[in-house]
C-alpha cells in the first residue's frame, strides 16, 4: 500500500546517505506503515488506560499506561525517521492512520475481549516491524532497520504482559 504522504519529497536538501531516491522512499513508505500501526495501537490502549474497571483496574490502568507512553515516543521516532530519509511525515490524523488494521477493540465488549485485542494489535504490528525489517534490510538502511528491529521486541513483549494478565 501506498501511503500518499510520501508521494513528494520535501523542498529541503536531498539527503545524501548512500542510499538511492528509489531505496529512501521504499524504506520510508514501510516506516509510515508501522507509523500507522503504532498510531492507531497508542489511541486504543490510551482509550483502555482510561475506562478499564473492575478487580484488574490497577494492573492493567499501570501496564496500559507503560505501553501508550512507549508508543507516544516510538511514534515520534518513527515519524522523525521519514523526515531523516527525506520524506514528509504525516500531518494529518487520517494520513497518521491510513492503511492500518490494527484492530479497535470493542469498547462494549467485556475487559478481556478488549485486552485480547491489545495483543491482537501488538502481534500484528510485531509481524508488520518483521516485513519491514527485511526491507530496510534489502536496501542497506542499516540504521531503519536496527529502529524497527527495536520496535519488535516492545510490541511482543507487549502482547506477552498483555497475555498474562488475563491468563488463568
Ligand atoms: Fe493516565
Amino acid at each position: 500500500m501506498t501511503q500518499a504522504v510520501l508521494k513528494n519529497q520535501t523542498t529541503e536538501l536531498t539527503p545524501r546517505n548512500g542510499l538511492q531516491a528509489e531505496e529512501r522512499e521504499s524504506v520510508a513508505e514501510a516506516v509510515s506503515e508501522s507509523l500507522a500501526d503504532t498510531y492507531r495501537l497508542f489511541i486504543t490502549t490510551q482509550g483502555l488506560h482510561w475506562n478499564v474497571q473492575g478487580p484488574l483496574f490497577y494492573s492493567i490502568h499501570k501496564l496500559t499506561e507503560e505501553q501508550y507512553r512507549d508508543m507516544f515516543s516510538a511514534i515520534d521516532e518513527l515519524a522523525e525517521r521519514i523526515r531523516a530519509l527525506g520524506f514528509p511525515a504525516p500531518q494529518t490524523v487520517k494520513e497518521l492512520t491510513e492503511g492500518s488494521q490494527v484492530p479497535e477493540p470493542d469498547a462494549h465488549a467485556d475487559l478481556k475481549e478488549q485486552i485480547q485485542a491489545l495483543i491482537e494489535g501488538n502481534e500484528l504490528i510485531a509481524k508488520n516491524l518483521r516485513d519491514a525489517v527485511w526491507k530496510a534490510e534489502q536496501k542497506g538502511d542499516v540504521k531503519t532497520a536496527d529502529l524497527l528491529t527495536h520496535r519488535i521486541g516492545v510490541h511482543e513483549e507487549n502482547a506477552w504482559m498483555l497475555r498474562a494478565t488475563i491468563a488463568s
